[in-house]
């Protein structure tokens, strides 16, 4: 019996598999990582992020954090870890735009992420301008991408990221 892929939001049911995952995917170097230090602040949304499951098995995973950046509510997208095995399969890209539609269901304007500018423009990513937004641990400014639900969010955003928690 072919097993099938199915989508879904996350539970704490998934918590130990992404675990090992991001832990494989990412080495222990995740835990000094920026945007690592904001999810910390209070953990991610589980109405916000997905796993892809093989039968009961998470193969993919997708958290989304709520953010403030300055004063403006935001969200962080990330860690996105797919399974070596199921990589190129489009899995990572029907994720992200999952949690893009449910981000805009909410009613949330801009979504802001630390990573691969070429893997994540064709989400419609791109880079935010230098200086503007304040991460709260050194990051590479070519790496901190937005995506804008309301047109020209990133041009009225500024300031310090934290967890939504810590505003
Ligand atoms: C990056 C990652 C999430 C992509 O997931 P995926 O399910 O394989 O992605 P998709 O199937 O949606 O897209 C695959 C395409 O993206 C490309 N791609 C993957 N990583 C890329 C990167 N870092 N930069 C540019 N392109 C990339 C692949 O080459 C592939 O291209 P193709 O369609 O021309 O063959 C996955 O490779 C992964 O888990 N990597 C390890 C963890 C990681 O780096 N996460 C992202 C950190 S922000």
């Amino acid at each position: 019996m072919q097993l099938e892929l199915t989508y879904t939001l996350e539970n704490s049911v998934h918590d130990l598999q992404i675990e090992t995952m991001n832990a494989e995917a990412f080495g222990p170097a995740r835990f000094t990582r920026a945007a690592h230090l904001i999810r910390e602040g209070g953990g991610h949304d589980m109405q916000l992020s997905y796993v892809a499951l093989h039968g009961g098995a998470v193969v993919g995973s997708l958290r989304m954090t709520q953010i403030v950046i300055g004063d403006t509510p935001a969200l962080l997208l990330g860690p996105l870890v797919i399974r070596p095995e199921w990589k190129s399969r489009g899995l990572g890209g029907k994720l992200i735009n999952m949690s893009i539609e449910a981000a805009k269901n909410v009613g949330h304007k801009i979504i802001l992420l630390v990573g691969d500018e070429p893997y994540y423009q064709r989400f419609g990513f791109r880079m935010v301008p230098f200086g503007k937004v304040i991460m709260p641990a050194p990051v590479n400014p070519l790496r901190l991408l937005s995506y804008e639900i309301e047109p020209d969010m990133t041009k009225s955003v500024r300031g310090l990221v934290r967890h939504a928690s810590k505003a």
